[in-house]
């Protein structure tokens, strides 16, 4: 991502970090999205990552962090928000989320596997229209 497309992205409240983006720091990769009214617009082209089956990318909004996975049935999202004490979750690349603070694991559908947790994850609805994804944030 170019310094004059992340600003942008920072502007209207949606992006990446930094060198968060795409995975090449610490914590989740993130993904590139927009603000469409009240939702999130994500569009598959431009996170690839999302093609594929067992793919996840973070999205960070004001107010709302957003785990979206490719599923064999279309697509997960998921508050990032462990219901335990708060800390981010990870996917683990293929079939469930991990908290990587005191263990919990959720699947990709956000229903707690193992505790300490023991709320599953906040869903939120999701449709897809063509190449974009638009996540409900109310
Ligand atoms: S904060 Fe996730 S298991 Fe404790």
């Amino acid at each position: 991502m170019t310094v004059s497309r992340r600003v942008v992205l920072q502007t209207i409240g949606v992006g990446c970090v930094a060198s968060a983006c795409g995975g090449a720091g610490d914590g989740p990769p993130e993904g590139i999205a927009t603000m469409c009214g009240a939702d999130l617009c994500i569009s598959i082209g431009e996170n690839l990552e999302l093609a594929d089956v067992g793919g996840a990318l973070l999205f960070v909004t004001k107010g709302h962090k957003v785990y979206v996975v490719r599923t064999t049935t279309g697509f997960s999202s998921v508050s990032a928000i462990c219901t335990h004490a708060g800390c981010v979750i990870e996917w683990n690349g293929t079939t469930r989320f991990e908290c990587p603070c005191h263990g919990s694991q959720f699947a990709s559908d956000g229903i707690v596997m193992r505790g300490p947790a023991g709320r599953a994850l906040r869903v939120y609805t999701n449709t897809l229209v063509g190449d974009t994804l638009t996540i409900t944030l109310a």
